[in-house]
């Protein structure tokens, strides 16, 4: 030990030779490993190498080994030389030192900076965060990692520079920062804070409405209130009442500008007054009052006609009525003639709705009509009208066939008789044809087909001046300044065609209107 201690004091110390060299780089980036490495010209008699930074020893090794620096920090910047010992002779020892290599060590990215959109945003708006910063272009490729945080709160983590909030909210106001650093973490940095400041934008404007829209409900159906604002940002309270009673009905909160308040099954007792208010932390705002009716909704509205069994002749008028009784008014009904419409007809204040046809045989169909007070409309049911060719106003009474007789027209339901004053074949010929006889063939004197027309009957043509083409004896010119007496009748008689070949419809109609419009009038049909 002292012997040793001698020696050391006889060496010559801090010697700076050219045995032991020094080999390192010369700039560094934080984060890099950094190889110092001290190696003489005989590696092997080297048994302690020591290595000094900025004259302070830093490591110490017991063979050649290098000294590695694996994560470098600016503060690893500065003057870097190593001494060893070596055995001169069996018990002479010589210090050797290296020169001194000077190592710098640059910023691998400064401290980023917090970019923000928009440090003042609205609610609801949205606001990027980006988090910027710059590589070397030597180191341009290093990948960083970036956090984003809100204070203490972590709001993302990764490779990516920029943070998105779709939507911020007043919540959300506070001191935002974020950190950029290397996929080790050996490189650090944190930005400064930014504060932001989200706006509220007061509620104003509230509106109630109802759908489905308008001031009334149908009884049996869903009504949705619907409370909106026309601004406001953020959590709004929106809560609905009756006026009279004050009654809350509902309340919904969330960051909307716009809730709905569901009621199903409306009855009578929903009829009444309502209001909405909303309320986002800035003084409570009311909609104007909503009075709300309560409505029947139409079922099924019946059909009627004014004709008999449907059976109606053309050139008559027809009226069709349409009514839901229930139905709340007004209503609006439509009439349809199979799929055509026909026209329609609103009634205000209840009732039927009537629609007049002046009948034509095209009119002949199915006649439906659908009413409708808001909601949904329904349709009657069909009825099937039958539109026929009036029957003949004209009769032969009392012939020996339907053909000949004593001739009578019909007005307004009576049954008159016929002036023979001017009274021809011509006359007798229109009579034929209208009857759906054959030819004329005589202008027999009416007196003779008995009985004689009854004293109260009237006369209704004075003079017919038919000049024979006419199809009814209704066509042809009259004079009407004679008075005629019964005993001036005028008969008529038509060839006949055989029963069994005048299989006509027109005796048909002719029953018809001896049916539904003079019940009790004379046998039609002689018995033949
Ligand atoms: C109407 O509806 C309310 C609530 O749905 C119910 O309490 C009430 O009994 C109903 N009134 C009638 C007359 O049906
Ligand atoms: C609603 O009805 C009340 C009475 O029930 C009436 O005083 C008020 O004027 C009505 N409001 C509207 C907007 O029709
Ligand atoms: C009505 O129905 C007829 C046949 O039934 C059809 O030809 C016609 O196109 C329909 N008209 C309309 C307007 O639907
Ligand atoms: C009702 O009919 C009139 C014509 O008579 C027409 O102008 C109107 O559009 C119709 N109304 C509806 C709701 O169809
Ligand atoms: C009227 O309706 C009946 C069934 O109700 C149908 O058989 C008939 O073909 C329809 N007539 C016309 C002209 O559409
Ligand atoms: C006969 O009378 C009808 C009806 O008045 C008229 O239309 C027709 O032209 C007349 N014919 C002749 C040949 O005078």
């Amino acid at each position: 030990m002292l012997l040793r201690l001698l020696l050391l004091l006889f060496a010559p110390t801090g010697i700076q030779s050219d045995w032991l060299s020094i080999d390192m780089p010369r700039y560094a980036y934080e984060g890099d490993e950094v190889v110092v490495r001290c190696s003489g010209e005989d590696n092997g008699k080297i048994r302690k190498l020591m290595y000094y930074k900025d004259q302070h020893l830093i490591a110490t090794y017991h063979d050649a080994s290098r000294h590695t620096i694996s994560n470098a920090k600016i503060s690893d910047s500065g003057s870097y030389y190593c001494k060893t010992e070596r055995k001169k002779f069996w018990f002479i020892y010589v210090t050797e030192e290296s020169s001194t290599g000077w190592l710098t060590v640059h910023e691998l990215f400064p401290a980023p900076s917090l970019r923000v959109s928009s440090s003042q945003p609205t609610e609801g708006m949205s606001v990027t965060l980006s988090c910027d910063t710059r590589l070397p272009s030597e180191r341009s490729n290093t990948e960083l990692h970036y956090s984003f945080f809100r204070g203490g709160h972590t709001l993302q983590s990764g490779w990516r520079s920029s943070f998105q909030m779709s939507a911020i909210w007043k919540e959300d106001s506070g001191d935002y920062w974020c950190k950029a650093m290397t996929a080790l973490h050996t490189v650090s940095r944190s930005s400064s804070q930014s504060h932001i400041t989200v706006h509220r934008v007061p509620v104003s404007g509230a509106v109630l409405e109802t759908q489905p829209q308008g001031a009334w409900a149908f009884k049996g159906k869903t009504l949705v209130f619907v409370c909106s604002v026309v601004e406001g940002t953020g959590d709004t309270t929106f809560s609905w009442y009756r006026e009279n009673t004050k009654e809350s009905l509902g309340r919904k909160n969330g960051r909307f500008q716009r809730a709905e308040l569901e009621t199903p099954e409306i009855n009578e007792s929903h009829a009444g007054s309502y209001y909405c208010t909303a309320d986002n932390g800035y003084g409570l705002v009311r909609s104007a009052t909503l009075n709300i009716t309560v409505k029947i909704p139409v079922s099924q509205p019946v059909l009627t006609s004014s004709a008999p069994r449907n059976q109606a002749f053309a050139g008559d008028l027809l009226e069709l009525r349409c009514e839901d009784k229930r139905a709340s008014p007004p209503v609006l009904y439509w009439f349809y003639h199979g799929n055509v419409t026909l026209g329609n007809v609103s009634v205000p204040f209840g009732g039927a709705a009537s629609f007049i046809l002046s009948l034509t045989i095209e009119h002949s169909g199915n006649y439906s009509c659908e009413a409708e007070n808001g909601l949904r409309s329904q349709s009657s049911e069909t009825i099937t009208l039958n539109v026929k060719e009036p029957p003949p106003k004209i009769r032969l009474m009392y012939g020996a066939h339907r053909c000949e007789g004593r001739v009578e027209v019909e007005q307004e339901g009576r049954w008159g008789t016929v002036c023979d004053d001017g009274w021809d074949m011509k006359d007798v010929a229109v009579v034929c044809r209208e009857l759906g006889c054959g030819a004329a063939k005589h202008t027999p004197a009416g007196m003779i087909y008995l009985p004689e027309a009854e004293e109260d009957q009237p006369v209704f043509i004075q003079v017919a001046l038919c000049n024979g083409t006419e199809k009814a004896l209704a066509e042809c010119e009259q004079i009407e300044t004679f008075d005629c007496g019964h005993n001036e009748d005028a008969g008529a008689v038509c060839e006949t065609f055989l029963p069994s070949s005048y299989k006509d419809t027109r005796s048909r109609h002719v029953a018809d209107l001896s049916d539904s419009r003079a019940p009790d009038g004379p046998t039609v049909f002689p018995p033949l």
